[in-house]
């Protein structure tokens, strides 16, 4: 019954590091997925999650039960402090509902399919809006929902390499009242462009006027800037005009917790929601309506160990400071990489490798140079010309300076 199966295409980023692992080549590198290395190349297992493991381990109490289908409590509420800070109105008026997820996709997933059951524009599930660029998965995530296609705002403003706030705010105008609309909280993948304050209270404007509902998928906290709080502005911003939003957060890359997919969804209840503790029940008692048939609950230890660090005001303190070395050699690299491409004299400006922010520069190379960087030089990348900087090293910079050289001159 399965001989006519059709195979599905590779995912564009999973995929791609499939095929690095399976390439044999020595001295191969990957500039793939996102996912931080160390200045050797090697994956990082921060010191403070390392310590709270060792913790766990040793503690008589820890166990193997199942969770709530929502996950920890304790870790709900550091979560959501964590992205809406812990003054906030929305979470003091208990406006706010969190439940724990599979990571970023999780969250996502799972909180569209949530707005796909309950929310309703004329009668009809919403549209839903994601920036072009985006994510490659927001794509996949959304159709699987049940809501269809996503719907696209144009986003970026490919000669300067930043946001097009012009064309953003016009398509966000054009969308009808109800849609979601998909926004990076901060270090915007891929393009590593962000709007600006001013830019972000702009958007904030057309939310409100359109009525539409943002949601924010914030996997980079702590990425852009290096501060978590700095991170957060934007979300922050928007749960201070006390409208109805919903958030997505993910531990897999600021705790670097890839493989153990902790993250969490919050759904913000607007300012003067009626009966608000009813209202709040009711939707935490659907997002368990949505998890329990698909996964059940959700794993333990990943949650575990974002409490010990997000719980404990000295881990938590170690945490900020491994987060910002993190951010920093992504910096290094960034400084690293122009300067090879200026000095081997690759034709074009580079500047943007560091205006960019986050984990990601967009580099502006075409996929066809995409293509011959991975067949001649045995680099990877996403066929966006989308280069992980965490991926680079003090000793491999100059060998991809210059493969990139050789592929924009041929
Ligand atoms: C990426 O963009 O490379 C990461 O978010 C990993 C992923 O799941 O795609």
């Amino acid at each position: 019954v399965f001989a006519g199966v059709p195979e599905a295409p590779p995912d564009p980023i999973l995929g791609l590091n499939s095929a690095f692992l399976a390439d044999e080549t020595p001295g191969k590198i990957s500039l793939g997925v996102g996912a931080f290395r160390t200045d050797e190349g090697k994956p990082y297992v921060l010191p403070v999650v390392k310590r709270v493991e060792q913790q766990l381990a040793a503690d008589p109490a820890t166990n193997h039960e199942y969770l709530p289908i929502d996950g920890l409590p304790a870790f709900q509420k550091l979560s959501a402090e964590l992205i809406l800070g812990k003054d906030c109105t929305a979470m003091n008026e208990g406006r706010v509902v969190t439940s724990q997820a599979l990571s970023g996709t999780g969250a996502l997933r799972v909180g569209i399919t949530f707005l796909a059951r309950f929310l309703r524009t004329s009668g009809s599930p919403p549209a839903v809006y994601i920036p072009t660029p985006t994510w490659s998965n927001h794509r996949n995530i959304v159709p699987d929902a049940g809501l269809g296609d996503a719907r696209t705002y144009r986003y970026l403003d490919a000669t300067s390499g930043g946001v097009d706030i012009t064309s953003m705010l016009a398509d966000l105008s054009d969308a009808p009242k109800g849609s979601v609309i998909v926004l990076h909280g901060c270090a915007h993948n891929p393009t590593g462009a962000d709007p600006s304050p001013a830019q972000w209270k702009e958007i904030l404007t057309v939310v409100r006027e359109r009525g539409l509902l943002p949601f924010f998928d914030n996997a980079y906290q702590g990425f852009a800037s290096g501060d978590l709080d700095a991170d957060a502005a934007s979300v922050r911003l928007f749960a201070d005009a006390g409208i109805d939003m919903v958030l997505s957060q993910s531990f897999a890359k600021n705790m670097g917790l890839y493989g153990q997919r902790i993250g969490a969804l919050s759904v913000v209840l607007a300012a003067g929601t009626p009966d608000v503790a009813v209202a709040a029940k009711a939707v935490r008692s659907q997002l368990k309506a949505v998890v329990r048939p698909m996964y059940s609950s959700p794993p333990a230890h990943g949650a575990r160990i974002a409490v010990g660090v997000l719980g404990d005001s000295a881990n938590y303190a170690e945490w900020k400071k491994e987060l910002a070395g993190m951010a920093g050699r992504i910096g290094d690299m960034r400084t690293a990489l122009k300067a090879a491409l200026d000095a081997n004299g690759t034709p074009g400006d580079w500047s943007r490798i560091v205006n960019q922010i986050g984990m990601f520069s967009y580099t502006g190379l075409s996929a066809q140079q995409v293509a011959y960087l991975r067949t001649k030089h045995h680099i990877y990348m996403t066929s966006n010309g989308r280069i992980s900087m965490a991926g680079l090293t003090t000793s491999t910079v100059q060998q991809v300076a210059d493969a990139m050289k050789d592929a924009v001159e041929n």
